[in-house]
């Protein structure tokens, strides 16, 4: 049941604030405190995660290597599952690994999480189908409660993805004595806030469809971001190349003249994601030089983004302010709109684009 949507994807978007409040209320106390099911995570007693995961949900283990990394001193490794599975890493003791399915059924997310579990690793899975395979083989299954996901494009899971990372995230800093009581509250306070800034995001839809009509008409498309941005520049080229048949690729801003910008001249859209953060002078020089080759910028920000660097882009999309830290779950949304509207602008098939299945259980 679309629920009055034209699609399943667009439904799962505007879902996102009631899901991400239902994974609020799961993991924090009315006092604000974090509850993890048991028998939790002893984070003082782990030297490094592994994450991995496929598709989409990898990008959520990127995000979150950020966040881990930042706030809780925790070294991360991120992989795809396919690489990991025949690599055969060596897996240092105190590690703990943590495998990212919105069907609990990828065949190679299933094989690696295998793979860790013989060799007698702790294993967490972070899932939104609870009674699948990869939730029922972890010692810890944390949901995501964003309720069953439909359309292919993975929208709704990924933020809540992000929402329950960030909150281990949270967690594993405490634990490891990384955040006082003021600092706990602050970014609990500011999770506690997402579901009201994405609500307000989605009210972006009409702008974001007019920027899309013209997005329609390119052959290629480049995404860039810095820091945690980078994971979503990732996002959005994904979810633009599986619905709209459109080629996108991502990088990280600074890679820029390390090579793609070779690609830029004025039939390449160019959208920068850049919140304006702690490294967003960079990205704006980053930006600058694409501007400077007659490339056409998307700069997707906030309102001060807008008011330092906007002028001389090609559009701009103002997001609301949020705590830097948390941005990429307030910017997954322009990521998932802007593929919508793009797909909507051509005519594809939204919900089951070509070739694609929604979960993929062959290797
Ligand atoms: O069910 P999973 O989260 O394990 O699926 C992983 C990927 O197949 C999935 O995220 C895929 O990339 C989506 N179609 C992205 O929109």
């Amino acid at each position: 049941d679309k629920a009055g949507h034209r699609h399943f994807m667009a439904k799962e978007i505007a879902e996102q604030p009631s899901r991400l409040t239902s994974a609020l209320d799961h993991y924090l106390t009315e006092d604000g405190t974090i509850r993890l099911p048991a028998p939790g995570i002893d984070f003082t007693d782990v030297d490094r995660l592994t994450l991995v995961a496929c598709g989409t949900a990898s990008y959520a283990c990127l995000v979150a290597k950020y966040w881990f990394e930042q706030l809780a001193g925790l070294p991360v490794d991120v992989d795809v599952a396919s690489e990991f599975r025949y690599r055969e890493p060596p897996i240092p003791p105190r590690t703990v690994a943590l495998f990212v399915s919105q069907s609990g059924e990828t065949a190679d997310t299933l094989a690696a999480l295998r793979y860790c579990r013989d060799k007698a690793q702790s294993i967490v899975s972070v899932v939104n189908v609870s009674e699948s395979s990869i939730a029922r083989e972890s010692d810890l299954a944390l949901p995501i409660l964003a309720g069953p996901e439909i359309g292919v494009a993975s929208t709704k899971a990924f933020s809540c993805q992000l929402l329950v990372l960030a909150v281990l995230a949270v967690e594993a800093a405490r634990q490891r004595g990384k955040l006082d009581d003021n600092a706990l509250a602050d970014r609990i306070a500011a999770l506690r806030a997402l579901p009201g800034l994405v609500n307000h995001s989605l009210g972006t839809s009409d702008e974001t469809g007019r920027i899309a009509a013209q997005l329609a008409e390119a052959r290629d498309i480049l995404f860039l971001g810095r820091g945690r941005m980078y994971p979503l520049a990732l996002e959005g080229a994904l979810k633009l190349k599986e619905i709209s048949y459109i080629h996108a690729e991502a990088y990280a801003s600074g890679e820029l003249k390390h090579g793609p910008i070779a690609l830029v001249d004025k039939s390449v859209p160019v959208i920068v994601m850049a919140p304006h953060d702690e490294l967003f002078d960079k990205t704006v020089s980053n930006m600058q030089e694409v501007m400077a080759r007659g490339g056409q910028v998307l700069l997707i920000t906030d309102r001060e983004g807008a008011r330092v660097a906007g002028h001389g882009v090609w559009e701009t999309l103002v997001l609301p302010d949020v705590a830097p830290l948390w941005a990429p779950i307030l910017y997954a949304v322009p990521a998932q709109l802007l593929a919508y509207h793009t797909a909507i602008a051509k005519g594809t098939d939204v919900d089951q684009p070509r070739n694609l299945a929604k979960s993929v259980t062959v290797e």
